[in-house]
């Protein structure tokens, strides 16, 4: 199916079934995200706030938050009393109990200064510390980073069968879906677990991608096949197993790269409105949520293969000639503002629809000091890692978008941000960056680049297990009533 077929149709029908949701939602009380919000908006001290989170965690509440998310002021004490009332569950409170010393050990590192002496012992790592501005707390990263290692168990339900279930594309731009199947049903990681009870998260393993790709007649164009069969699987699992009931599906989660990503939530309630949604279209403006959802990279593996890291080298900032670069289709409404600006306007920044004839886009990465990631379709751009693994620092041009790993990484640090109204004045914008910066942008960008990388089997610190550390700390930030 074209995919800008599909983002028109998404524009079409959005509104209407959104309004018709948030009137459906009116009536419905999560009892475990009010128990989230107690946490999120009462306690300073929440994991979250720990990392001194992006504005935008902080500006949720007053600026996006009124249709969906819910209102401690509407909230009925009868409901309240209903989740004091369920009988007590020694397993739940044995996992509560673990993620509540979780976190008391992640905020005493995050209020440690500084990690190499205090608590030293904590923090060695033969591998890697993390250190310095790239991080929001270093510290606190780590520990948390360890601690997810040492405890985190993930139950993958197995009902369901592939194509559309445990099984997802692994090449293209949604290469991430079928990635993150592939790596959490192999376990090579040792993070998943066949006791339910044990378990601290429970993934929901479709994929959105495969769905589509089966269901979608493109001639019938009913997009209702989706939430069909997610709403159905929900049922299945909520009726054979007592953990999505219990949690009104806040400890459970789902991953999608496709653009509709969000619209196969849409019509379970508590899987939109509570679950952990790790998307790709990290949309705020879709009531991507983030302090229970979380932003997933995409990274587009155009011929399936992974490529070895190792030989991705990067040049010297001294053979970066080119000051900007971007190559890529007009579609969505920020790439045309690029185009009218800059489109092969200028020898500095240079902007192409289809590149020249026998110019290689790997190429033209490694020889600029900035790469232009520009949202298309959907919010996430693929060259956001590509220009890391480029060592090009990248500049995001989105609206609303929720970068990956924000919670944990201090995206200024390595890339540049302009505004979709900044794209005028962009080469002055970027030629306005002293060359020390410059510099210090380049070297963060080397530094960050082992989170963006894809291994196979995963490796410690890299994008699979920063997607996991990114449920880890969502689940730390709620507790689950017995
Ligand atoms: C939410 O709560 C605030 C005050 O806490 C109140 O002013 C507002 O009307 C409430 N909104 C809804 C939709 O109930
Ligand atoms: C942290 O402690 C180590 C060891 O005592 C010291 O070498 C380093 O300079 C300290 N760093 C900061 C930022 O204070
Ligand atoms: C996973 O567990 C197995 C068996 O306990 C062990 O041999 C293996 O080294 C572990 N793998 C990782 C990546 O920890
Ligand atoms: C969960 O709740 C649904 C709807 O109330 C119910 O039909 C289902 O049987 C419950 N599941 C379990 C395992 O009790
Ligand atoms: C810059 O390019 C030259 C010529 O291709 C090459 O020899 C040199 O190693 C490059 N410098 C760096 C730091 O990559
Ligand atoms: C984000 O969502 C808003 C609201 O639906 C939409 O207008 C905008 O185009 C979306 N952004 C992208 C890049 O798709």
């Amino acid at each position: 199916m074209e995919v800008e077929e599909a983002e028109t149709r998404r524009q079409q029908s959005s509104s209407s079934s959104t309004t018709t949701l948030v009137i459906l939602t009116a009536a419905f009380l999560p009892v475990s995200l009010l128990i989230a919000s107690v946490f999120f908006f009462n306690n300073n001290h929440s994991i979250i706030h720990g990392f001194s989170p992006p504005s935008s965690f902080l500006t949720w509440s007053s600026n996006q938050a009124a249709p969906n998310l819910p209102n401690g002021s509407r909230h009925s004490s009868s409901l309240l009393e209903k989740a004091c009332a369920v009988t007590r569950d020694p397993k739940l409170e044995k996992v509560e109990a673990s993620l509540a010393m979780a976190r008391a050990l992640i905020k005493e590192a995050a209020a440690t200064l500084n990690c190499t002496t205090a608590s030293s012992a904590l923090h060695q790592d033969s591998d890697y510390v993390p250190f310095g501005d790239v991080y929001r707390n270093p510290c606190a990263f780590h520990r948390s980073y360890l601690l997810m290692e040492k405890m985190f168990k993930i139950f993958v339900y197995q009902e369901g069968d592939p194509p559309l279930f445990h099984d997802g594309p692994c090449k293209s731009i949604y290469s991430m879906e079928g990635l993150f199947l592939s790596f959490i049903e192999t376990d090579h990681t040792n993070f998943t677990t066949n006791n339910p009870d044990e378990a601290h998260v429970y993934f929901l393993p479709f994929s959105v991608v495969k769905i589509i790709e089966h269901l979608f007649h493109p001639v019938v164009r009913d997009k209702a096949v989706l939430e069909r069969t997610v709403v159905d699987y929900v049922h299945i699992i909520s009726d054979k197993y007592p953990f999505w009931n219990r949690s009104l599906g806040a400890d459970h989660f789902m991953i999608s790269c496709h653009d509709w990503g969000p619209r196969a939530t849409w019509y379970e309630k508590k899987l939109y409105y509570n679950s952990i949604r790790v998307l790709c279209n990290a949309n705020t403006s879709e009531h991507f949520n983030p302090k229970k959802d979380a932003s997933f990279p995409e990274i587009n593996l155009v011929s399936g293969e992974i490529p070895d890291s190792t030989t991705v080298t990067s040049s010297g900032s001294e053979n970066r000639t080119n000051l900007a670069f971007f190559a890529g289709r007009m579609h969505g409404k920020i790439r045309p503002l690029l185009f009218r600006h800059w489109k092969e306007k200028d020898p500095d920044v240079l902007v192409y629809e289809t590149l020249p004839e026998g110019v290689s886009y790997q190429e033209m990465m490694r020889k600029s000091r900035f790469c232009l990631c520009p949202s298309g379709h959907e919010v996430a751009s693929p060259r956001i890692p590509e220009a890391i693994y480029a060592g090009c620092v990248p500049v995001l041009i989105s609206r609303n978008y929720v970068a990956p790993f924000s919670d944990v990484l201090n995206w200024e640090a390595f890339s540049v941000q302009v505004s979709v109204e900044g794209i005028e004045d962009l080469k002055e914008i970027l030629m306005g960056i002293p060359e020390g910066r410059y510099l210090e942008l380049v070297r963060n960008v080397e530094q960050v680049r082992r989170h963006f990388e894809v291994n196979d089997p995963p490796r410690r610190f890299d994008v699979f297990h920063m997607i996991l550390h990114s449920v880890w700390l969502r689940r730390l930030n709620f507790r689950i009533p017995s």
